[in-house]
């Protein structure tokens, strides 16, 4: 039988959580969940894993999606690990909730605090030197639980986060609808296309060599690392301003949202740009897929 580990990401964290425990497992496939579940469906697998970053303290819109058109064998061992920087919130309660009304109990849950990668907002924190290495000191410790077959309850929001959440985070959930506007290619965009490719919500199309946005943007920040040029900018123009105060989705990070020329980027140091174009692999890189 197959094992599968469906992940999304933007920089790379969670594609390389799904790398290490596909090792440690052996002979499974990745999927990133910028595919079309239905191709890649986990109806004949032992094993099914999810791994995905958190946003506004829940699970990233695009993997709802992903998961909820996802056929899967409800005998399987299924895990989640959520990436968060800090703030897990509901990330895995979401997940939960989804697979339950599948008839699907999730059977082990953990979560590995990461590098925060949003760089329209802030520089990537804390030090990719000193998070990275605990971070991959933690996901071992995982792999080795979930090769164990080990049971454990996912991680559920405090009660402060849940009672603060809809306050607090409703407002970004309804930025995401404007999240690419204020999206600009500069004169240095050589039309290579990576950007497209990159994107895990086929959310760029080149239009006369330089992108052109969709408006289903999960702001995962692909995009803006991958580009060789640094040619995507980040600035909330009036006209923007204005639309989000409109829809009243205006919030204090929109006021510190662009993306200053120097400001430090961020992509998983064990991820190539070229990792991040893959639809899916078999990992470890020699294993050999079951007849
Ligand atoms: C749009 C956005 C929202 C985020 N919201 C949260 C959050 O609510 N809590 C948190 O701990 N980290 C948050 N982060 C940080 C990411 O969850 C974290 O950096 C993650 O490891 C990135 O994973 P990736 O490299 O697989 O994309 C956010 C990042 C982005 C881009
Ligand atoms: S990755 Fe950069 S250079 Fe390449 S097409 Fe996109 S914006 Fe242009
Ligand atoms: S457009 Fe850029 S930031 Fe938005 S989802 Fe695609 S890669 Fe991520």
């Amino acid at each position: 039988m197959e094992r599968r580990i469906y992940y999304f990401t933007g920089t790379g964290n969670s594609m390389r959580a799904a790398r290490i425990i596909a090792e440690r497992l052996g002979n499974t496939e990745i999927v990133s969940m910028r595919a079309d579940p239905s191709e890649y469906t986990a109806k004949n697998c032992e094993i099914v894993g999810f791994v995905y970053p958190v946003y506004h303290w829940t699970m990233p819109a695009p993997a709802v999606s992903f998961v909820e058109k996802l056929d899967i064998n409800p005998k399987a061992y299924v895990f989640v690990v959520a990436m968060p920087s800090f703030v897990c919130g509901i990330a895995c309660e979401r997940l939960a909730g989804i697979l339950e009304r599948k008839g699907i109990r999730l059977q082990y849950g953990n979560i590995v605090n990461s590098v925060a990668n949003y760089v329209i907002v802030y520089p990537p924190f804390p030090s990719p030197k000193l998070r990275v290495p605990k971070t991959e000191k933690k996901l071992r410790k995982i792999a080795e639980d979930i090769f164990a077959r080990k049971m454990r309850d996912y991680p559920r929001a405090s009660r402060m986060i849940r009672r603060k959440r809809e306050r607090v985070m409703t407002p970004y959930l309804e930025l995401q609808k404007y999240a690419d506007n204020p999206f600009a290619i500069s004169e240095d965009c050589i039309s290579c296309g990576l950007c497209s490719r990159v994107c895990p919500c086929h959310n760029i199309v080149l239009e006369g060599g330089k992108p052109s946005f969709r408006h289903h943007c999960a702001n995962c920040m692909a995009c803006v690392t991958s580009c060789p040029k640094r040619a995507i900018g980040y600035e909330i123009t009036e006209g923007d301003r204005k639309l989000l105060d409109a829809s009243n989705s205006g919030t204090p990070l929109v006021k510190i949202m662009r993306l200053p020329p120097k400001r430090k980027l961020y992509r998983n140091p064990y991820i190539t740009v070229n990792d991040l174009t893959k639809e899916s692999e078999l990992w470890p890189k020699e294993a050999k897929q079951e007849k």
